[in-house]
This record gives structure tokens, C-alpha cells and sequence, in this order.
């Protein structure tokens, strides 16, 4: 048998190569989000995001059971999370499962947990001291509380602050996986850390954290970027065996970096790939201007004549993905651009204006978040 040659590859710790989402449905064994399952959402929330109406969210496993849950009267609630780290700032892709698990807290009008290992990084890079990761954590909660999630329906858990509760529960995960799983599944070796193969258990425990405290079983749903879902490919096995649920899982597709489509906007690959919360309007500018890779021609005669290529057009990607919900407005773009009447320095100064409306906006409420983290984080 020929063996299909990887073009890329995902685990949470690296995304390499041209992502095809695709074939990753296959790879990982994820059911696609199609017509029928967003139908089911719709009936229950009136209208669909638009990172549901256009595919951002193109995966899940098991959510057709998590709905029949739901319409028999078992509420669910949501999980998801964000690993902190000095040197790595939020950035828009960060936000994508987020604003979709505001969203569904809103329409569902359900709790959310969201989860800040701050041990997660630490293990996994060199040159990182937990005292560097607590500031980084203050400045992820202001991001994720700036989203508008409810104080009295969300529980933020800072694994080493809420090491208590957590620490029973990730060895009852623990002891059921095994190095080997592990191994496959993220790539490790001999070499790695003991504490990098004991993480995964910690990233498990709030999928039922909440069954736990409240002594009944609550189904679960996590919206997450697709590298995060070896984790739960591992600890959804597992916890049936517990007397748990398996959780639901929603998968969305990467936010590209500046530089490309196909790949990941990460944090860690330099900051001119990636656009931050805290960028301000002129940083914003310069890197849309300089960086975001353009499906447009060499020059105006020849963009004229032949037109751009929005496919690939990085400007226009984010303004699909993210930046523009108004369908027909976006048409308009994509076919201006494709016939050439629209020029890349046009395109890309739509969506400059676009991301800092919503950044001015995001920054603002950041700042009012400063006085809110308490109302967050889960009292011990
Ligand atoms: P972290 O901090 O690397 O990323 C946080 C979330 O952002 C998603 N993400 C992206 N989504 C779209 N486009 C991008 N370019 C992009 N880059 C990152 C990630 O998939 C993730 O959902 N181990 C986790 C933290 C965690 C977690 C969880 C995540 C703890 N519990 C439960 C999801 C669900 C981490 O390092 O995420």
C-alpha cells in the first residue's frame, strides 16, 4: 500500500505546513458541521453567527447528542480556554472561540468555564518562570472578559491557583492514559518533561469539573481551534470511564498569519504574522500594509486587466473569517477586487478601518475589565 505523503501537520504544540481542513475531518475522525446540525442551532438561537453561516466552525463530535440533550431539558454548559505566556499576546485568531463561546452563553444562556493553565507554557518552553506567566494570565483574562461574558454565568480557572480542586481530578484522568497515548498523539519522545505528559490530564478536568461540584451529570460543549482537539481525542475516552459524559467539542479553522493563507496566526512566529488586541491603530496599518499577503497583480495596469485573486488574498480572508458579516457588502469586495475595479491598497484599507473600529472598541472595554477580574475568577 502507497502511504499518502503529509503535507501538514497539527498538534497543539505545532501547526506546520498547508492545512487541509478537509482532510483533517479524516485524520482526526471529526464529524463535519453540516446544514443540518446548524439548522438545529438555528432553531434554538434565531439566526446563526457568522462564523457558523461561513464555516469557521467546520468540525464537531457530538453535538447532535448535546442538542438532544438539550431539547429533552438537559442544559449544557461551555469550556474552553487559553494557555498564557509572557511573550505570547492574545491575538484575533485567539478570539475566534471565544466570541463564539460568548455568543452561545448569550443565545443558550449557559455557563461558561474557561480554563487559564498557567503551567501549560511554563512545562512547554524553555526560558519561562511561572512569575512571568501570572502577568501574563491578568493580561489574558482583560481579553476574554472584554468579549462581554457574564460574571454571574462564568468561572475562570487558573490551574496552579485552583490546583485544589483540579489536582484529585486530573490523576483520576491521569491513570487511565497511558505514555504511549500521549506520545502519539503530541509527538512526544523520551525527552520530554514529565510534567508536559501529565498536562493533558489538567486540560481534561474542567469538561466535568462542574458535574463534579454540583453531583449530577452536565453534558459539555468546547469550542476550541482544531490543534487543540488531541487533548480531548485522549480524555473523552476516558471520561465515561469516570461515570462522566463525553464533552462536545466545536472545531474551528485558523485565522491565517499576515504572511499567508494556509498555516496558523501564532503568537510565538513574530509579530509581523500576527495582529495583537493591544496593537495600536498605526501598528495595525503598517503590518495590513507591509505584511498581508495579496492576491493582487504586480501592478495597477495589470490588476485592472486581470483582477485579484481574493482566495488567497489575505486582507480579504480576514475580512470573510472576521471582519465583515454583512454578506452582501462582502460580495460587493470579492467581486470588485476579482474584476479589478478594486485596488490591494483599497482592499486593505477596508479592512485596516474594520480592525480598528473593532480593536478601539475591544481596548476600551479591556480597560473597564481591570475592574472586574475578581467577579471572574473562582472563589477557592
Ligand atoms: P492557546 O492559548 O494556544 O490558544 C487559545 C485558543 O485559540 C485557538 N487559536 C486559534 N484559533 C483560530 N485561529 C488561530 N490562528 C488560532 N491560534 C490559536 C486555539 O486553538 C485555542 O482554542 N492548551 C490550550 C489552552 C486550553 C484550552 C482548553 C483550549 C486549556 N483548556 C480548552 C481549548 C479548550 C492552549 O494552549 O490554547
Amino acid at each position: 500500500m502507497v502511504k499518502e505523503k503529509k503535507d501538514f501537520s497539527i498538534t497543539p504544540y505545532e501547526v506546520g505546513g498547508q492545512v487541509d481542513y478537509s482532510k483533517l475531518i479524516k485524520e482526526f475522525g471529526v464529524s463535519k458541521l453540516d446544514s443540518r446540525t446548524l439548522e438545529r442551532i438555528k432553531k434554538q438561537t434565531g439566526e446563526l453567527h457568522v462564523f457558523l453561516r461561513r464555516g469557521i466552525f467546520f468540525a464537531h463530535r457530538d453535538l447532535n447528542w448535546l442538542l438532544d440533550e438539550y431539547d429533552a431539558g438537559n442544559k449544557f454548559f461551555l469550556y474552553t480556554g487559553r494557555a498564557p505566556s509572557k511573550g505570547s499576546r492574545v491575538h484575533l485568531g485567539h478570539l475566534i472561540p471565544w466570541i463564539m463561546c460568548q455568543w452561545l452563553q448569550e443565545k443558550f444562556d449557559v455557563d461558561m468555564w474557561f480554563q487559564f493553565p498557567d503551567e501549560e507554557k511554563f512545562l512547554y518552553k524553555p526560558d519561562i518562570t511561572l512569575e512571568d506567566t501570572e502577568q501574563a494570565t491578568y493580561e489574558d483574562m482583560l481579553d476574554v472578559i472584554a468579549l462581554g461574558f457574564r460574571p454571574e454565568k462564568t468561572k475562570f480557572l487558573i490551574d496552579t491557583k485552583h490546583a485544589g480542586i483540579m489536582y484529585k481530578e486530573a490523576c483520576k484522568v491521569a491513570k487511565k492514559i497511558t505514555f504511549s497515548m500521549v506520545k502519539s498523539s503530541f509527538g512526544f519522545n523520551e525527552s520530554n518533561n514529565v510534567g508536559s505528559i501529565f498536562y493533558t490530564a489538567m486540560q481534561a478536568v474542567p469538561a466535568f469539573l462542574p458535574s463534579v461540584i454540583k453531583k449530577k451529570n452536565i453534558p459539555c460543549l468546547i469550542p476550541l481551534g482544531i490543534d487543540q482537539d488531541p487533548h480531548f481525542r485522549i480524555s473523552r475516552d476516558v471520561m465515561p470511564k469516570l461515570g462522566y459524559y463525553k464533552p462536545a467539542i466545536m472545531h474551528n479553522v485558523f485565522l491565517p498569519p499576515l504572511t499567508g493563507i494556509g498555516g496558523k496566526m501564532a503568537a510565538s512566529s513574530g509579530s509581523e504574522t500576527a495582529i495583537y488586541t493591544t496593537d495600536t491603530p498605526e501598528e495595525v496599518k503598517k503590518k495590513i500594509n507591509k505584511y498581508a499577503f495579496s492576491g493582487g497583480q504586480a501592478t495597477i495596469e495589470e490588476h485592472r486587466k486581470k483582477g485579484g485573486n481574493p482566495d488567497i488574498d489575505v486582507s480579504f480572508q480576514y475580512l470573510k473569517m472576521f471582519f465583515e458579516p454583512d454578506d452582501n457588502k462582502l460580495q460587493k469586495i470579492h467581486d470588485d477586487y476579482k474584476s479589478g475595479k478594486l485596488l490591494t491598497g483599497e482592499l486593505k484599507a477596508i479592512l485596516i478601518e474594520k480592525i480598528n473600529k473593532f480593536l478601539s472598541e475591544h481596548q476600551k472595554k479591556r480597560e473597564q475589565a481591570k475592574k472586574m477580574i475578581d467577579k471572574f475568577v473562582l472563589k477557592n
